[in-house]
């Protein structure tokens, strides 16, 4: 069965970015490989956080990713922080990372431009902790959206590095993106994209947000006045609606613009916000049950903390003993 590992940072509520980008994919995953999703919070701290709020969003979205699907028996469902080795093999692999080619990452230059005051190391090393994060773990295939793209090349480049100096010892990774919700634009600002952190909560959709709410960001959604429903360059908001739509309904572009055809953005909009509404209540429904039950969240992470240790026990012996360490 072919390994595959993903993550999501507990930095608040998900959008409906992170979902058709990632999340969505990965419960169907389960029934074919051996699937491992970690909340990473070990990355969340790479920004500032409140520690209290921190704890109550880790949980939150440890509840969430049940609620979308993932179910803690088939997966491995687990915090980042409950098993040490991501830390450790960090380390490791940061020895055999370039400075220039940490300095490259797009992330990186963007989130430093965005909290100029704050430029810590974590910050610039969070692609090693990523690389990490997969490789320990003997990852054939990463389900991530668009913008992990660059990190995941680079987690491939550490793998090819390291096995070229000590011999096989890494799976080379591949990326797994979606065709048509890589990237999920802001409903507001279509040419960025659509992001938890927008100041504009018109922006994005939680993916808690109540059907009231999601319509209406839909109806205000920014589009462009030629008022034709169709794929085209330069028409970034319908072409982002049109993603949205297709990612739920499975319907292709053609399909779409058939259906729409003589009808105004108004239907279009509507109609979307209601397909989004409908994918998105069962999920809510779910997550209010699960997140009640502090209990059974409790005995799922504690079960996948032990598992999560245990998968990664013997990479990291073997990475260890590769590199010259003394084993006890
Ligand atoms: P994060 O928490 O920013 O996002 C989680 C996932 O959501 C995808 N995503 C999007 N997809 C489409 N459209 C969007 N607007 C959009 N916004 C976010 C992201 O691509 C991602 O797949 N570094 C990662 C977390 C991570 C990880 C890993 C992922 C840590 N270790 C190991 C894979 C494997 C991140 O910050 O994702």
């Amino acid at each position: 069965k072919k390994v595959i590992f993903s993550g999501i940072q507990p930095t608040g509520v998900f959008t409906l970015g992170n979902y058709l980008g990632a999340v969505k994919n990965w419960g169907p995953l389960q029934d074919e490989y051996d699937c491992t999703y970690s909340v990473v919070d070990l990355h969340a701290i790479t920004v500032k956080q409140d520690p209290a709020k921190l704890r109550r969003q880790t949980l939150d979205c440890y509840a969430l990713l049940i609620a979308c699907g993932i179910d803690p028996q088939k997966s491995l469902l687990f915090i980042q922080s409950h098993n040490p080795a991501h830390s450790q093999l960090a380390w490791v692999l940061s020895c055999f990372t370039q400075f220039g080619d940490l300095g490259r990452m797009t992330q990186f230059k963007e989130k430093s431009q965005k909290h100029p005051d704050d430029i810590n190391a974590g910050l610039f090393t969070y692609p090693v902790l990523m690389a990490a994060d997969i490789l320990a773990y003997g990852t054939d295939l990463v389900p991530v959206g668009q913008d992990q793209k660059q990190h995941l090349e680079l987690a491939r480049g550490i793998a090819n590095r390291f096995n070229g100096r000590f011999g096989e010892t890494f799976v080379v990774p591949e990326p797994y993106i979606p065709k048509t919700a890589a990237k999920i634009m802001s409903l507001t600002e279509p040419e960025k994209k659509m992001s938890k952190s927008d100041p504009n909560p018109n922006g994005f959709i939680s993916i808690l947000d109540e059907p009231d709410v999601i319509l209406r960001k839909f109806k205000k959604a920014v589009t462009d006045s030629e008022g034709v429903v169709c794929r085209r360059e330069g028409k970034a908001g319908i072409n982002n609606l049109m993603s949205i739509y297709s990612a739920i309904t499975g319907k292709d572009f053609d399909e779409i613009e058939r259906e729409f055809a003589g009808k105004g953005y108004g239907a279009f909009k509507m109609a979307v916000g209601e397909t989004v509404s409908d994918e998105l209540a069962p999920i809510r429904e779910a997550f209010a049950r699960l997140s009640k039950d502090r209990e059974y969240l409790e005995e799922c992470y504690t079960k996948g903390a032990e598992k999560a240790c245990r998968a990664t026990a013997k990479m990291l012996r073997k990475v260890y003993k590769k590199v010259g360490f003394i084993g006890l």
